[in-house]
């Protein structure tokens, strides 16, 4: 088939290997031409895609990708794949999706099978995507992206995926599509019952790690460890599910997803208490975690020199979006510590460079890479470790 994939961010990139692998003709298309550029390079900016396997793809003309829309019209399938972020007041910004709905409408003369992957609230492939698009008459499906960036044992092929079509046709024909290079596929009875699987996953994640955020707090404060309670808990063989405390949620799932539930749970009168409430629980994270380090300092971190280790939002990935390590730096930076951060896979951030661990008085380590030198770690004055790996220190 020939497929064009609007968007080369992680989830359009994963897919368009993917689908070169499976033999189609792959188009990618994004607006930012220097990323663009360096695809056709064969320079790839996400974990999980190698620069061998961008090279196999373009070398055997099974990929390229392209900043001209001119390429979407004549392709049998067009997957979108954009942002789907919050605007400043936390509510569904779709204009990434209208972008690509509208850019659709205006290019593509042949019938095709539209399918978003972009994640958002029951109703977008309907009302936001198909009802945007008159110049055609297209299928449309939906099939909610569950990659997870960095996760080596789960990848797109293995991780079942989910369909919901407007029609029939539209189901049978991604189902085509999908099984092509996914080993399960499993059809819902609409899309919207596929938009909601996606974000109700999400939500589930988000609640559940609230409630350990908080209960971190509590075992703190009773004076044993929350860590060593999950443990014991997860030992049950039936009826518990086992979730880790942190500094906080970052990425564009967690933090993100919940609010377009919330937003659709809203329009429609019903309050969707949970997910504000986890939102508020994990959004204080980071000050909880100044606190700790400020009381364990004798009460100031004034002048002292503190290294925050690890900014990605989540280990062996270089993703920065909405990492809690953000707050606990401008946090610290309030109480008159002199910040810097470490991180070997994120190397400028914030208009900042990484810096070396050694000389500092205390290091936060907020994510922990394979690989990150424990030793300079510990050798710091004072240690508190948000991830639970580092044995004899401080920390949740
Ligand atoms: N990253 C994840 O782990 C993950 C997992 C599952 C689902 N999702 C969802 O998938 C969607 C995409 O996320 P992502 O992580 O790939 O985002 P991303 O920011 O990595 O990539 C999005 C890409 O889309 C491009 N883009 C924006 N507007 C465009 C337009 N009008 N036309 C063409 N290209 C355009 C951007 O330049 C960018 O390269 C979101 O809805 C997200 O919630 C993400």
């Amino acid at each position: 088939m020939r497929v064009a994939i609007i968007g080369q961010g992680y989830v359009g990139l994963t897919i368009a290997v993917g689908a070169a692998g499976a033999g189609h003709s792959v188009f990618g298309f994004d607006v930012n031409d220097g990323l663009v550029a360096e695809l056709n390079a064969g320079r790839s900016h996400i974990e999980g895609i190698s620069a061998e396997q961008l090279t196999y793809h373009l070398s055997s003309g099974a990929y390229k990708a392209s900043s001209d829309a001119a390429i979407l019209d004549g392709s049998e399938v067009i997957v979108i794949a954009v942002p789907t972020p919050l605007d400043h007041d936390r509510k569904p910004d779709l204009s990434y999706v209208h972008a690509a709905a509208d850019l659709i409408n205006q290019q593509i003369k042949t019938p095709a099978l539209i399918i978003n992957e972009s994640t958002s609230y029951p109703g977008t492939l309907r009302k936001e995507i198909a009802a945007r698009i008159t110049g055609g008459v297209h299928l449309y499906a939906s099939s909610p992206e569950r990659v997870d960036p960095g996760n080596t044992e789960w990848g797109t092929k293995n991780t079942p995926r989910l369909i919901g079509g407007l029609t029939p046709a539209a189901v049978t024909k991604a189902r085509e599509f999908y099984s092509s290079f996914c080993d399960t596929i499993i059809e819902v009875s609409s899309p919207e019952v596929a938009e909601a699987a996606k974000i109700f996953e999400n939500t589930f994640r988000q609640v559940n790690i609230a409630l350990v955020n908080e209960f971190a707090q509590i075992s703190d404060a009773l004076g044993f460890s929350s860590r060593e309670v999950i443990e014991a808990a997860a030992t049950k063989p039936y009826g518990f599910m086992a979730f880790n405390p942190g500094p906080g949620v970052g990425g564009h799932c967690i933090p993100v997803d919940p609010s377009y539930l919330a937003h659709v749970a809203n329009e429609v009168g019903v309050p969707a208490t949970f997910i504000k409430r986890a939102n508020e629980v994990n959004l204080a994270m980071p000050a909880y975690v100044v606190k700790r380090v400020v009381a364990s300092n004798g009460g100031s971190v004034k002048g002292k020199k503190v290294v925050v280790v690890g900014v990605s939002y989540k280990s062996n990935v270089a993703d920065t979006r909405e990492t809690p390590a953000a707050a606990v730096i401008d946090l610290l930076r309030e109480q008159g510590a002199a910040v810097t951060w470490h991180d070997d896979l994120v190397s400028s951030w914030r208009g900042e460079s990484s810096s070396p661990l050694a000389g500092a008085d205390i290091a936060v380590v907020v994510t922990k890479h394979d690989g990150v030198d424990l030793a300079a770690i510990t050798a710091c004055g004072y240690v508190f470790d948000c991830t639970g790996s580092i044995a004899d220190v401080d920390g949740i």
